[in-house]
């Protein structure tokens, strides 16, 4: 049984050379992490493999985010994209995402993968306003209305900044927006 404490404003940073990897089954259920990751999130192995990715969930982060994820992977993309994650002591790091699809040798899908690094201050300064948007957006609405709601409000930013989800992504990291 994994220990649940309160989140905190407590914040733990990548350092730029640092990757964080995992592995998942189809169900997004941990089957491999490296050192990195349990030196960040404080949790050890015992706590994350055989458990599903969302130990670390971040209640700050918006559910739409993940269905757009699950979306992507499950149409055969690959998927880029900021994630608040939560550490065992309740304090949080965030990241930048790329998740592929981990193919077998008869190209049938066996999971997927995951790897991620520091993202730059500039794009948090542009992703938080959007995920709190995101999240307000979620908390006022019910059920799966919640979700495409949210979700709405991100394609009309994208459509604002004349973009598309993955342009977006690499703008903001790359500093080209705004
Ligand atoms: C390869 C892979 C990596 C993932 N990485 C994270 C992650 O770092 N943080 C996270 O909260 N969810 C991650 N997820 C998504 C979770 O599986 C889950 O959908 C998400 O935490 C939302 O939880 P919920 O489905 O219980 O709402 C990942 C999924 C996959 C397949």
């Amino acid at each position: 049984m994994v220990e649940r404490v309160s989140v905190t404003q407590k914040e733990v940073s990548l350092s730029d050379d640092e990757f964080i990897v995992s592995k998942t089954d189809l169900k997004g259920k941990l089957t491999y992490i490296n050192r990195t990751f349990m030196r960040i999130s404080g949790f050890p192995e015992a706590e994350l493999l055989g458990f599903p990715h969302n130990v670390i969930r971040h209640p700050d982060m918006p559910r739409g985010v993940f269905k757009l994820m699950w979306d992507t992977l499950r149409d055969g993309n690959e998927f880029f994209g900021y994630v608040k994650n939560r550490c065992k002591d309740g304090g949080h790091y965030w990241v930048f995402a790329n998740i592929t699809i981990d193919y077998g040798l008869d190209n049938k899908p066996l999971g997927y993968y995951s790897v991620r690094r520091k993202p730059t201050p500039r794009a948090l300064d542009h992703i938080i306003p959007i995920y709190r948007e995101m999240l307000a957006i979620e908390a006022g609405s019910s059920g799966k209305n919640a979700v495409e709601a949210s979700l709405q409000f991100f394609r009309d930013e994208l459509a604002r900044n004349d973009t598309d989800y993955l342009d977006m992504m690499m703008k903001i990291e790359n500093g080209e927006l705004g």
